[in-house]
């Protein structure tokens, strides 16, 4: 008997966990495949990644491990890469299916806890929460005084979002209906008037939203064509009491120019999740005190992010034991037939 459970084992597809996960992730994969899971969250190199995939099937990732071309070329083996992220700018799909390789994300499960991330930034932001958390810790706290750490209000005043995706509209409904703002938005496609209705927004042109939001909050995913969507141009139409947040990727504003524009007084503040070249933040970002900085947390409450691993899982199981994904980013790969 224990040799035909050996056998079994060893006929199991071989999965790879790029990065630590919630152990009973681990172990509700390990039941259906032999795992190598890396649960020291080392950081890999593109190479060290491409051994462990050796002769694996799968691979769960995060948004942070690059599937490239020369990452599939290494990897004959492997038949799908699962993102723990809606995000998928780290796969380059179209090689990844030209080589048959399946990509799936995690869509749906984190928009309310993003869109809650999304105002608590523009919140700590606008209100200036950190500068004064910062000056009543390090003592500098003696007397009140009537415009101490003044900011900008919310409620009431003009969000102008760009990129009206899922959490984009889940933002929008937060701003229309929870803070009665007026709330402007800008996407690629102009939404269907019950959608509208739903989310309390009106389309407009890109520069009219700059120009006339209180607040900006970008949304969009990363591509090549929303790079450095927000540059120095952009900040310059921007009124110079308007913040700006982005929890959507880095490299959708020029993080240089943003600092620039801080430091000088042409926006008001600034409120960033995501960064160019992160864990790396931009030097100039960290020397000015009106922004408020945070490690890529939007979609971090404990249940959201099990949700998203759960998600991710899911789509592991049911690609490699023969079912249908749930969130397939590359359908066409599916018509092409089962894995082998
Ligand atoms: C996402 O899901 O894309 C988040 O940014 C986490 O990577």
């Amino acid at each position: 008997m224990a040799g035909s459970v050996q056998q079994d084992r060893r006929a199991r597809p071989g999965i790879v966990i790029a990065r630590a996960v919630f152990p009973e992730v681990v172990e509700r994969l390990a039941q259906h495949f032999d795992v190598l899971a890396n649960q020291q969250d080392a950081l890999w190199t593109p190479s060290q990644l491409a051994q462990a995939l050796q002769g694996r099937a799968g691979l769960f990732c995060t948004a942070s491990e690059r599937v490239d071309a020369d990452l599939l070329q290494a990897c004959p083996a492997l038949r799908i890469c699962a993102n723990m992220a809606v995000g998928f700018n780290n796969f380059d799909l179209d090689a990844m299916t030209a080589r048959g390789v399946l990509g799936t994300n995690a869509p749906g499960v984190l928009t309310e806890t993003t869109a809650d991330f999304g105002f608590a930034l523009l919140m700590a932001t606008a209100r200036r929460v950190c500068e004064s958390e910062h000056y009543l810790r390090s003592g500098q706290w003696t007397r009140w005084r009537y415009d101490m750490f003044a900011g900008s209000d919310i409620h009431g005043a003009t969000l102008g979002i760009i990129g009206m995706g899922r959490i984009g509209q889940a933002i929008a409904r937060r701003g229309a209906f929870g803070f009665g703002m007026r709330v402007l938005y800008h996407n690629r496609t102009r939404l269907g008037p019950e959608v509208e209705a739903a989310c309390g927004a009106r389309y407009v042109e890109r520069d009219a939203l700059l120009a006339q939001s209180d607040h900006v909050m970008l949304v969009l995913p990363y591509s090549a064509q929303s790079h450095h969507t927000i540059g120095a141009a952009e900040l310059a139409r921007m009124k110079p009491t308007a913040t700006l947040v982005n929890i959507a990727r880095g490299g959708i504003v020029d993080d240089g120019a943003l600092a620039r524009a801080l430091r000088e007084g042409r926006i008001a503040a600034a409120g960033l999740d995501v960064f160019e070249g992160e864990p790396q933040v931009h030097p100039e970002l960290l020397q000015v005190p009106n922004v408020v900085l945070t490690p890529h947390i939007a979609s971090a409450s404990v249940p959201t992010r099990r949700a998203m691993a759960d998600l991710a899982a899911d789509n592991l199981v049911a690609y490699l034991t023969g079912g249908t994904p749930v969130t397939p980013l590359n359908p066409i790969v599916l018509s092409r037939g089962a894995p082998a």
